[in-house]
């Protein structure tokens, strides 16, 4: 009989920073789908905490941080016998590759890095070197693995294409070394506004903590956040130009039901904007509350969470050293015997 062999699993490579609270834009933009993926391919996820220090970080929180963003994305649905799951800092070719990189990435490219130039502004004091080579150690995570697929929320669009433009040069100055890696961008979720002022991102680090919704806020914290956000006087659940706040809600009520903008258009007709708020919290609160109810057993288990994480670090150690051997030796570096 004739053997056929079984066509490679595409490799999908993501990283989350565990930096403060994990947010609904993390989830919907990125987390959801690394659990949908799970099964179609070869997953391989990080907790990326050497991107994290970029901005000064409480050595107490951190690891707390850490510990706790491990156990919340256990709890989402990552699941460590499909995926492998690890944090950045304990796989020591990230650091290498990345020092590699930044030698074939030019500071005209990293300039033009927009989350620089965001994060710069909002943190004049520390402008440190690490926040302007950080597309570089991104690319490495990326390509160590020899990475198809790389789902994120739209915000990273720029940064995987400077890794795309990485891995080619470096693939042109040698040979072939790198997969070059296309982006997975969610049609829905991509891109989850902040509540109190939907023409930014909501992020973590708003000062204003009604702009965001954490993973593990409470139902209560959720309704108050969502009842409060900023929409506009029309009082017409419709998606459209200009409704920049409603639009944002209802991108949050259809990536979290899966009920697409027509459906959730017909379903509040003639309804107010105080029924749809709480309406999409309620569907926030339900589609987290079986997730904070296996992080609260998931946090309380240190010994499983440390059994986890160590045996990826190791596994993602053994992947990622077989790019970064042929990298070194690509390079002209002697060899380690
Ligand atoms: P980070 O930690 O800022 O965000 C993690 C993921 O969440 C997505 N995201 C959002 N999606 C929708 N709406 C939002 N408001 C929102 N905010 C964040 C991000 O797009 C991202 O997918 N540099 C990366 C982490 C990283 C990485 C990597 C990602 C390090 N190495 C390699 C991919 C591949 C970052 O800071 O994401």
């Amino acid at each position: 009989m004739e053997t056929q062999t079984p066509e490679r699993k595409k490799i999908i490579f993501s990283a989350i920073q565990p930096s403060g609270s994990i947010t609904l834009g993390n989830y919907l933009g990125a987390l959801k789908n690394w659990v949908a993926l799970q099964d179609e391919y070869q997953c391989i996820y990080a907790l990326a905490d050497l991107h994290a220090i970029t901005v000064r970080q409480d050595p107490a929180q951190f690891r707390r941080h850490a510990l706790e963003a491990y156990a919340l994305f256990l709890a989402c649905g990552i699941d460590v016998e499909k995926s492998l799951f690890f944090i950045q800092s304990q796989v020591h070719t990230h650091a290498e590759l990345a020092w590699v990189l930044n030698c074939y990435t030019q500071f005209g490219e990293l300039s033009r890095m927009t989350q620089f130039k965001d994060k710069s502004a909002k943190h004049p004091e520390n402008v440190n070197a690490g926040l302007f080579t950080y597309p570089s150690l991104m690319a490495a995570d990326i390509l160590l693995y020899q990475s198809d697929l790389v789902p994120v929320g739209a915000d990273q669009k720029q940064h995987l294409e400077l890794a795309r433009n990485i891995a080619e040069r470096f693939n042109g100055l040698y040979s072939p070394t790198f997969r070059v890696p296309e982006g997975y961008i969610p049609k829905v979720g991509a891109r989850i506004m902040s509540l109190q002022d939907p023409t930014r991102k909501m992020s973590k680090s708003d000062e204003n903590a009604n702009a965001w919704i954490a993973m593990l806020d409470k139902p209560d914290d959720i309704v108050r956040k969502c009842k409060r956000a900023v929409t506009d006087s029309e009082a017409c659940v419709r998606y459209a130009e200009g409704k920049a706040g409603v639009n944002n809600l209802m991108g949050i009520y259809s990536a979290v039901t899966g009920k697409d903008y027509e459906e959730i258009e017909r379903e509040f007709e003639g309804k107010g904007y105080g029924e749809f708020k709480l309406a999409v919290a309620e569907a926030v609160v339900e589609e987290l509350r079986p997730i904070q109810e296996r992080y609260a057993k998931y946090i309380a288990d240190k010994a499983y969470l440390e059994e986890c994480y160590s045996a990826a670090a190791q596994k993602a150690l053994a992947l990622s050293s077989r790019t970064l051997n042929k990298v070194m030796k690509k390079v002209g570096f002697l060899g380690r015997g």
